[in-house]
């Protein structure tokens, strides 16, 4: 059963930690993360302080895109455990006041998915082939391109003149046709089976892609007339989120959304209104350079933005699809942007860290959700060496190696630095999925826990401390390169992104740090937390 509504506005200013199951915790000993690797953990969550897990993709697949290729949406796969280990968690977690949001991935299934495995079957012109994009022709049907490289269409059979099908991402990830009615009833059917079973949300997976454009035209000469793309943010994707709405309140509890909405904000707000999503992914923020100007008008707008609509913000650092923030912010340009952020590039990762440390205060402290990737936490950094033949991700097979993907960001976490795999799995068991940096012993989540100067303890005493923050933001003026806010009466944010320390308040209880504060000044890339 969910978390009875002691609290309906819970997902107002919550805590969400990603758990990326394959590289959580091995409870099996197969090398790969998995569900009783994950309930074994779940104290350490909720030690940790967070209100709320969201876990990436644990339904059946064939793992062509990481479990983002669903080729069951009503079962576990066997890599990650069973329904039952699924009931389990969701009791485990609401047993520790956790609450937990699952991915649900509604623009695309698995080739390997019942309907479109009946729909290759039927042949052309079939009705099966309705529920997904099937066009016949000697010439790829559009210009659209495969997120992961290369052309968005493959052909049903390779060896001959067969039809095409629509994939935005892998081949093994055929996009559903979201005007057919069935397709619309399934997914709110799915969301049932899951609602019921006691989730208290989804996370939308690529949520703005659903519709595409009648009859699928090229992007080329929309462009050049300054048309909207063909497939990303078309405005019928909205009655879809209006009747998932009517689902999540039709059931106790509050049971939230919040959609990934790679979207200008302009657009972001139009997800959000009151009777569609309750939350969006922040990525502006996430993709800003440490730049003092460039992160408050992006604050200042996020905020804006949602109070017209009533929605919480969200503040997010990273997730399984970006470089972790540790490298980001020690490279010369710390801003994120595709495919530029996937390149390797030099990143100094004692500044990464440092900068890691002052950015977790402040997004900490803003008013509304915010969001930790696994390992976050630890200060972990982006794995950049991983050799070719151990390399998972589409993204670096469909580009034949030039963009290395995002395994870097998903090797699995360091738990006790004595223990084989770092504690990962059990030990005598299987290496894990990818290997881990023998550096990352020292950032076993064991050796940080008792550590009061850790990665570990800052999030922990942030997180505790976060609770009694609260009140719309104030800015107050400062430095060009400070940012400096009010909360509420007793509680105030500094964060220093220049290169000189500069002068702290007089009298001013500093109640943490990012780093060690002395002489009366914050050092440069550092933050604080004052109180009066
Ligand atoms: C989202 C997921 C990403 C996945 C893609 C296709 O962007 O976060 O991991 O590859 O959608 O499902």
């Amino acid at each position: 059963m969910p978390l009875t509504d002691s609290d309906p506005d819970w997902w107002r200013d919550a805590v969400v930690y990603q758990v990326y199951p394959r590289s959580f915790a091995d409870g099996s000993g197969d090398g790969v993360g998995d569900l009783p690797g994950l309930i074994s953990r779940l104290p350490r969550l909720a030690e940790l302080g967070v209100d709320a897990i969201w876990i990436s993709p644990w339904y059946r697949s064939p793992m062509a895109d990481a479990g983002y290729d669903v080729a069951d949406y009503r079962d576990i796969d066997p890599l990650f455990g069973t329904l039952a280990d699924a009931d389990k968690l969701l009791a485990a977690a609401h047993e520790l006041g956790l609450r937990v949001i699952i991915d649900i991935v509604p623009n695309h299934c698995s080739d390997q998915h019942p309907w479109f495995r009946a729909a290759v079957a039927a042949g052309p012109g079939s009705a099966e082939r309705e529920l997904f994009h099937f066009r016949s022709g000697d010439e790829l049907p559009n210009d659209w391109p495969s997120a992961f490289g290369g052309p968005a269409w493959t052909r049903v059979d390779s060896d001959s003149a067969e039809d095409w099908y629509l994939h935005l991402f892998s081949p093994g990830q055929p996009d559903f046709n979201w005007d057919h009615p069935e397709v619309r009833a399934e997914f709110e059917s799915i969301l049932r089976f899951w609602f019921e079973r006691g989730v208290d949300g989804f996370r939308i997976d690529v949520a703005n892609l659903l519709i595409k454009q009648r009859g699928l035209p090229s992007r080329a000469p929309l462009d050049a007339a300054g048309e909207p793309s063909p497939y990303e943010d078309r405005p019928e994707v909205h009655d879809i989120y209006r009747g998932w709405r009517r689902v999540a309140n039709s059931y106790v509890g509050t049971r939230i959304f919040v959609g990934e909405l790679w979207v200008h904000p302009d657009s972001l707000k139009r997800y959000l209104r009151p009777d569609e999503l309750h939350t969006g992914f922040n990525f502006p923020y996430l993709q800003a350079p440490w730049q003092a100007a460039e992160l408050r008008s992006i604050i200042d707008s996020t905020l804006a933005l949602h109070a017209e609509v009533g929605a919480p913000p969200t503040w997010v650092l990273g997730n399984h699809d970006v470089t972790r923030v540790v490298t980001r912010y020690g490279r010369e340009d710390t801003s994120w942007t595709e495919p530029a952020g996937r390149l390797v590039v030099p990143s100094d990762l004692e500044l990464g860290t440092r900068r890691a440390r002052a950015a977790a205060l402040l997004y900490l402290a803003l008013p509304g959700c915010a969001y930790i990737y696994q390992g976050e936490e630890l200060g972990l950094w982006e794995v950049e060496d991983i050799p070719a033949e151990l390399r998972q991700d589409p993204t670096f097979f469909q580009t034949q190696g030039a963009n290395p993907g995002r395994d870097g960001c998903r090797v699995p976490l360091p738990w006790e630095a004595g223990e084989t795999w770092f504690g990962f799995g059990t030990s005598g068991t299987a290496e894990p999925w990818l290997p881990q940096p023998e550096a990352w012993r020292a950032y076993a989540a064991d050796a940080q826990a008792d550590d009061p100067s850790s990665v570990l303890a800052l999030y922990r005493d942030a997180l505790r401390l976060r609770h009694s923050v609260d009140g719309d933001l104030d800015w107050v003026e400062s430095s060009a390169d400070v940012l400096r806010f009010r909360r509420g009466a007793g509680f105030e944010c500094l964060v220093n992104l220049g290169s000189e320390a500069v002068p702290l308040p007089a009298g001013a209880e500093i109640v943490l740090g990012s780093a060690p504060i002395s002489g009366g000044t914050l050092p440069s890339d550092t933050a604080v937390w004052l109180r009066g």
